[in-house]
């Protein structure tokens, strides 16, 4: 018998659910499922545009039950019922993108002539080379966007052939058993979707471990994304990681703030904070700096909080209360060492896991709060004077996932977009993102890319056939 996990609704704090620690085993039979319908080819091998009009149907299935999908994603991850809407309707698109790709993956052929083959005399090759499937895919997914991820990861899996078992998080496990049933109701044939529940140190490492999965797509934290790949090294299985985040926005004093404010507002507070792009380190010209932190503290205290059963809700709970703690711990650290907390600070006096959107000034670059993503609504500003001094500033970090400028000189914007390290850069906007852009990190926030021809090959390989035809 597997241990049970109990489930939160974190806008109340009661236990909705549980579902079991699948553990090895668990793990074993999903991806012997998972082997079986790869090697007998039920779905890589089936005609591609048969498998294409499947995963337009996936997202045909998805708008249909799209309010039962919000109301348990609500529910379970506690995010507001328009973010959650959004999500899932991208959800969708994704499943119309990847449709689409299904019959434009194919290789290269090349004519090659070769000094001396294996005859000695000059040989002629004609070599082309085919895009497979890499096998079995497992994907291990995080708690703040669970439908979501698991989806943006299951399409281009499918697109490309593969197989797949997917492991939601511990504390979001809902949305994710309802995705075996929209698969059957579009037609993915049976053992090609696997979905198992369990926590991370048990379920998910044995995933990561196992000899027969061939490839991990991990989103989630870079400490479990350097477990991941520790794990991965028995078969040396593909990785791709999407992982954490300290993003670096500048604003300059030619900014539209009335668009520069709200936009660093939201590009922090929303989904309260657990983001992985969410913009957390604000750098501010100082000619501007007052204004700005005022701007943005009374954009902070505007906002309304509230749970699913709040339509007028813009921000939710945080995900539970452990990640609340690990919020709180940040502030009273960044309190001791001298940070002063302009707005926000503290958990809402009602049930569930709130936390109020905090601005934080005061900071220097080695605090905590100023070097370690929080997961949490808090943004810490910091005055710059140059542009070589912001640059500095903004790179100082070992994460590199996304970075924005506000800016009306245009010079100015594309020469920070070219200094920035960062795998997304945004330009007088924030969490822009659309599912034809490559997503990926620099540094220490990740391996490869997802979303477009990028998000695909990570799940294909590809081999070269050569011919001789020298005659
Ligand atoms: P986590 O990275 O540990 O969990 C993400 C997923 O990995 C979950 O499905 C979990 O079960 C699984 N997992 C955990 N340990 C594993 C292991 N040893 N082998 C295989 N799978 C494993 O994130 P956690 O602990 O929930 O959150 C801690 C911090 O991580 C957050 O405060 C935040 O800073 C960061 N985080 C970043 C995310 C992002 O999207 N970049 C998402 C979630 C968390
Ligand atoms: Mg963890």
């Amino acid at each position: 018998m597997s241990d049970l996990i109990p489930v939160f609704d974190p806008a109340t704090g009661k236990r909705i659910a549980e579902v079991p620690d699948g553990g090895r085993a668990a793990v074993d039979q999903a991806v012997a499922r998972a082997r079986e319908a790869f090697d007998q080819g039920v779905w890589r091998g089936k005609l591609a545009k048969e498998r294409a009009r499947i995963l337009w149907r996936v997202a045909d299935v998805v708008e249909r039950r799209a309010e039962d999908i919000i109301e348990v994603e609500c529910r379970n991850n506690g995010m507001a019922r328009w973010l959650a809407r959004n999500l899932v309707s991208s959800a969708a698109e994704i499943f119309r993108y990847y449709a689409g790709w299904v019959n434009k993956i194919h290789g290269q052929s090349t004519d090659i002539l070769a000094e001396g083959g294996i005859t000695g005399a000059n040989a002629v090759y004609h070599a082309y080379t085919l895009k497979e499937p890499v096998g079995v895919a497992g994907l291990i997914i995080p708690w703040n966007g669970p439908f979501y991820v698991a989806m943006a990861k299951l399409a281009p899996a499918l697109a490309a052939g593969c197989s797949c078992v997917l492991k939601p998080a511990e504390e979001t496990p809902l949305t994710s058993l309802m995705i075996p049933e929209i698969m059957a109701e579009a037609g993915v044939p049976d053992g090609v979707v696997n979905v198992i529940t369990g926590y991370g140190e048990t379920t998910g490492a044995a995933l990561a471990a196992h000899l027969d999965v061939d490839k991990i797509a991990f989103t989630g934290s870079t400490e479990t994304g350097r477990l991941i790949v520790k794990a991965a090294t028995g078969n040396l299985k593909r990785i791709t990681l999407e992982l954490g985040g300290k993003s670096p926005v500048l604003v300059y004093d030619d900014a539209d703030l009335s668009k520069a404010v709200p936009g660093a507002g939201l590009g922090i507070f929303i989904n309260a904070g657990q983001g992985c792009v969410c913009g957390s380190r604000l750098y501010v010209q100082r000619t501007i700096y007052p204004q700005v932190v005022e701007g943005l503290a009374s954009f902070a205290k505007s906002l309304k909080l509230g749970g699913a059963d709040d339509p007028e809700a813009q921000i939710g709970p945080i995900i539970s209360q452990r990640q609340l703690q690990r919020v709180m711990s940040f502030i009273e650290d960044g309190r001791t060492d001298g940070a002063e907390v302009v707005t926000g600070g503290r958990a809402l006096d009602r049930a569930g896991y709130f936390f109020e959107p905090t601005v934080v000034t005061q900071v220097r670059p080695d605090m905590r709060l100023f070097r370690e993503e929080i997961f949490g609504p808090v943004i810490a500003v910091v005055p710059f004077d140059d542009e070589e001094e912001a640059i500095a500033g903004a790179n100082d970090s070992s994460y590199g996932l996304a970075a924005a400028v506000w800016t009306r000189d245009i010079g100015r914007a594309h020469r920070l977009a070219k200094r920035l390290e960062a795998g997304t850069v945004w330009l007088n906007t924030q969490m822009a993102w659309d599912v034809t852009q490559p997503f990926g990190g620099y540094k220490q926030s990740g391996w490869g890319y997802e979303y477009g021809w990028e998000g695909l090959a990570a799940y294909l390989k590809t081999k070269t056939v050569y011919t001789d035809i020298s005659g």
